[in-house]
């Protein structure tokens, strides 16, 4: 078990009827905060998407119980206002409930939406950020998400549709920025996405790369070109989870010479 130095801050309490939104990072528990970790232990009841990797459900007390709601077998997500019940209910019942989500709670998470409804119900709730998953899939890869050199802006965009059917992001315009983007979310709507990013102006030859299950048991990285992301998805097998990385910065890796030592 992980020793800690003397001069360690302490943890804080997990108060009884309290909610700690935790984010997990993409999947290796080696990626968790120490605070997420320390959450696990303490947590009695443990409401989780589907994206948490089970060897860090792995680490929770083994009293605690687990109230999975994530998207599972095809079936819909439970609704967002379902979750937020559970998670007001389970803490006026008096539970140290911990909301684990995949990578960061405030990055494409919904972690937002729950923090202002436990607000509005009157719960007390703590944040314990988390590794997000494009950052994390870049950095393990070799893709720097910046360098000095080549890009002073990095954009996280989400590529699935809004709920109500509509796509936020304007795709045009961040093709005209021309700064590198990491896309979380990117398969169903890839073609679409594809093209307006190069109509804004994104060159077809732009380097761009998938990295599929970060950190988890089968992770790999696929190197393509922009305009080839979408036959190369269908040839190479590309399944969620999976990061496209989009500009200068994903073919810098092979300057790495195979000196980056593998994950694992
Ligand atoms: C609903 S979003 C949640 C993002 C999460 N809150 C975060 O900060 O990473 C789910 C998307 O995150 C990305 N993702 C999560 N874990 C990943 C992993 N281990 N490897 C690659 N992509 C991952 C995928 O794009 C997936 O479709």
């Amino acid at each position: 078990m992980l020793s800690l130095p003397d001069t360690f801050p302490e943890f804080p309490a997990f108060p009884a009827g309290e909610v700690w939104l935790a984010g997990a990072g993409p999947g290796d528990p080696r990626l968790l905060t120490l605070l997420a970790l320390h959450a696990l232990s303490q947590a009695e009841v443990i409401v989780h998407d589907a994206l948490v990797d089970k060897r860090v459900l792995g680490l929770a007390s083994p009293r605690a119980s687990m109230i999975p709601v994530g998207k599972r077998g095809g079936q819909p997500s439970p609704r967002q206002s379902d979750i937020n019940t559970i998670l007001i209910e389970q803490a006026r019942l008096g539970h140290r409930v911990l909301r684990l989500k995949g990578g960061d709670p405030f990055v494409f998470g919904r972690g937002w939406d729950e923090a202002i409804a436990l607000a509005e119900a009157g719960v007390y709730f703590r944040i314990i950020p988390g590794l997000t998953s494009g950052l994390t899939a870049t950095a393990l890869a070799g893709i720097p998400a910046t360098t000095r050199d080549t890009n002073p802006a990095v954009v996280l965009a989400a590529g699935h549709r809004a709920e109500d059917g509509s796509s936020k992001a304007d795709w045009e315009a961040l093709g005209r920025l021309g700064q590198p983007i990491l896309l979380y979310m990117p398969l169903l709507q890839l073609p679409d996405v594809m093209s307006a990013l190069q109509r804004g102006g994104l060159a077809a030859e732009t380097p761009a790369a998938f990295i599929q299950s970060a950190s988890k048991p089968g992770a790999r990285v696929v190197e393509t070109t922009l305009a080839r992301l979408v036959d190369d998805a269908a040839l190479h097998g590309v399944t969620s989870p999976t990061i496209v990385v989009i500009g200068v910065i994903a073919s810098l890796r092979n300057r790495l010479g195979g000196f980056l030592v593998d994950w694992q």
